[in-house]
């Protein structure tokens, strides 16, 4: 699957591949960048910089709101075929149930599934991550759920903040309020400092670590989930792994620690053919080891 805020909202982004159609024919998902209520003009620049072994970013959640994606962006992923999974953030857990309710009263039934990232600001509690507020995940994720039309399908996925002690407090959280499935992880706190200016590189001073810096982080938080958390370890509550995801061979490692399916975002910006590389490396060493990928999870624990 795409991750969230990695390849845009409409497909255009990996339309423009000269692989496009193998790409796409190499994605089982798509994940939509972050949607929220009203549009975001999302941080002042800079918002990225490269580091040794990944990127930082300070977005700011940039889009152009949940009406325009619905009227502009969601018809142009219909073509494709993919289960689309839209990526919802808010301020309160008020705004978090209107935006569902907003974008399944008028998808025309192309939305299979909400990622919900719980990672943004809760201004209303006084600018506390909701990431870290157990309380807050297990009414924002509840709120989700009622939002859902009676009769509709709709798969509701909860995206975790790593920056927290223990991952299977919010993770148990997400699943108390009816979370299908949860994906590990977000991106971790950082800083850069400019030399020349002598100050925090970025306006908000901390930003996001992503890419290869970040893989065995995500793989330690899918291993304790799926390690110390019942539903999880049952597959009742699949996990999705996230995180520094480059190559099939990490895509088997989280697998093996406890994922189902694996998202990557930041290896797409400078390796265009990862999708396409991953699928292909994946098939030929599950021929090779007479596996499936439900054989492969959880495989490392024994
Ligand atoms: C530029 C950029 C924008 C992102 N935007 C979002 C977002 O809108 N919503 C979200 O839940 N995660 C967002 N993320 C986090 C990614 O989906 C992913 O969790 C994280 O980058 C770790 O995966 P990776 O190492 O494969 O990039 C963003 C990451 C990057 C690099």
């Amino acid at each position: 699957m795409t991750a969230s805020g990695t390849s845009g909202s409409s497909g255009d982004e990996v339309r423009v591949l000269r692989r496009s159609d193998e790409t796409f024919a190499a994605l089982g998902a798509f994940v939509t960048k972050g949607v929220t209520l009203h549009p975001r003009k999302g941080n002042p620049e800079p918002r990225v910089i490269e580091t040794h072994a990944g990127l930082l970013n300070s977005i700011g959640l940039q889009n152009k709101g949940v009406d325009r994606f619905l009227r502009e962006d969601l018809p142009k992923l219909r073509h494709h075929g993919l289960p689309v999974y839209v990526n919802i953030s808010a301020n309160s857990i008020e705004d978090y149930g209107t935006l569902a309710e907003k974008l399944l009263a008028a998808d025309d039934g192309q939305v299979t599934g909400l990622e919900i990232n719980v990672s943004c600001p809760n201004i209303k509690e006084g600018g506390v991550s909701f990431g870290v507020d157990a309380v807050a995940i297990e009414k924002i994720v509840k709120a989700v759920r009622k939002s859902i039309p009676r009769g509709r399908q709709v798969t509701v996925i909860t995206k975790l903040t790593p920056n927290v002690t223990d991952i299977t407090v919010p993770a148990k959280a997400a699943i108390a309020g009816g979370s299908d499935a949860l994906s590990l992880i977000n991106t971790l706190r950082g800083v850069a400092i400019n030399l020349r200016s002598q100050k925090p590189y970025f306006a908000n001073v901390s930003a996001g670590l992503s890419g290869p810096a970040v893989k065995p982080v995500g793989l330690c938080m899918v291993w304790d989930c799926f390690a110390k958390i019942p539903e999880c370890r049952n597959r009742q509550v699949p996990i999705l792994g996230i995180g520094g995801i480059s190559t099939w061979q990490d895509a088997v490692e989280y697998m093996m620690a406890g994922a189902s399916a694996v998202q990557v975002g930041t290896a797409w910006f400078v390796y265009p053919d990862v999708f396409i590389d991953m699928k292909k490396g994946l098939e030929k060493y599950l021929a090779a080891t007479k596996s499936s990928v439900r054989d492969l999870v959880g495989k490392a624990h024994g």
